[in-house]
């Protein structure tokens, strides 16, 4: 390593948790001596920005991490399979946003405000969360410091973005086409002033490049990640599985419905808590207003709460609409609403790179 700076390698850099990735080094001035984007062969060819250059995008293969320090994957689980171990084995510690090592005894999982001291026992691969389990624990797990959390219930509305680069260009699509032609127009209700508007033809998408099973423009998909037997999908046991590691809880039940809704950016949980000990609202408030990289906004009155479009882009999750369940013993309920690409992402990578 060099003086003054570490030798990155960014998988998955033209995609679009490696591009944010790419701006969060930026913007939080890590210290870099040299980067390089990697991409797959579509890319090559390709530049990315970074602090003032234009990089040329390599192809991934196995010497792409020789002399490298820290190594960045968000490619997917099948690329981290397989280059992750060979990113050890040139003694570059990876960070990896898929899920391929998340559940690996072996590999610490780490929300660096909730449980940081679980990197020192890292063996040359830390693991990201889901993006949309980040979001949740960034408010559940302050409560549960102090009132001690023993079940949970969740419904997800996340971003289209959460699906890559081609989950935006879907939505986009899709959107133009409800807007301009008759596919959109024979479903609008009647009367709408949209249904009126000129026709336009638009360029067909073969099923093959479909990333969502439905149109998820004005739409709402019960359904993120494959089916599993149990009628969860992987998502939702996800989300029990990745909350239960991080906050070392290995018996929590957690049920959750994670729906894809038609939100470009920022995924939403809305959550309802059971806890051991007894909540009062005031209390609640005054632990979430000092939580780390999480702001309180929870002025129902004057219709001030989290929403998508305030935290995109932004490093912070709010929370807010918090109320007594009516339905639970020492119950919660809350909506949490958060940058999936940045807290969920890219910007948790880098505090584990800073932490490292
Ligand atoms: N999007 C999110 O909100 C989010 C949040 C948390 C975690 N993640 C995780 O991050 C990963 C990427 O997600 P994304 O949303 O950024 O997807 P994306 O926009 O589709 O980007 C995928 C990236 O992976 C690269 N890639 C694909 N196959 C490759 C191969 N065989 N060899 C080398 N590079 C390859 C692509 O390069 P080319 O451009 O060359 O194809 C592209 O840079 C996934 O594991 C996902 O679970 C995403």
């Amino acid at each position: 390593m060099l003086m003054g700076g570490y030798h990155i390698a960014v998988v998955g850099a033209t995609g679009a948790a490696g591009t944010e990735l790419l701006r969060v080094l930026e913007r939080r001035s890590f210290p870099v001596a040299s980067l390089r984007p990697i991409g797959s062969a579509r890319s090559v060819g390709k530049c990315v920005q970074f602090c003032g250059e234009s990089i040329p995008v390599e192809k991934l293969d196995a010497g792409s991490f020789d002399k490298i320090d820290i190594a960045f994957f968000s490619a997917g689980g099948d690329v981290s399979r397989n280059y992750v171990p060979i990113a050890c084995q040139a003694d570059a510690i990876a960070i990896d946003k898929s899920s391929a090592f998340r559940m690996d005894p072996h590999v610490p999982l780490v929300i660096p405000e909730i449980n940081a001291e679980d990197m020192r026992l890292h063996r040359g691969v830390i693991a990201n969360p889901n993006c949309t389990t980040t979001v949740m624990l960034m408010a559940l797990y302050p409560l549960h410091k102090i009132f001690r959390v023993h079940r949970v219930f969740a419904a997800t509305y996340q971003a289209v973005s959460g699906s890559g680069t081609r989950g935006v260009e879907e939505l986009t699509r899709q959107t133009k086409s409800w807007t301009e032609d008759e596919e959109g127009c024979s479903r609008r209700p009647a009367g709408d002033a949209l249904s009126t508007a000129t026709h336009h033809s638009h360029a067909s998408h073969s099923e093959a490049d479909k990333v969502f099973p439905h149109p998820v423009a004005f739409n709402l998909l019960p359904h993120v990640d494959s089916f599993l037997d149990s009628g969860y999908t992987k998502e939702e046991v996800k989300m029990q599985d990745e909350t239960r590691k991080i906050m070392h809880l290995p018996e929590l039940r957690v049920s959750a419905t994670c729906v894809r809704v038609p939100v470009y950016r920022a995924h939403s949980v809305a959550v309802s808590a059971e806890f051991e000990r007894a909540v009062s609202v005031e209390q609640a408030r005054e632990v979430l207003a000092k939580a780390p990289g999480l702001q309180l906004v929870d002025e129902p009155h004057s219709n001030r709460y989290p929403m998508p479009l305030s935290v995109a882009g932004k490093d912070n999750c709010q929370v807010g609409r918090l109320r007594l369940d009516c339905a639970l013993e020492n119950g919660l309920s809350f909506w949490v609403s958060g940058d999936q690409l940045l807290k969920g992402a890219a910007l948790n990578a880098v505090q584990i790179a800073e932490l490292l």
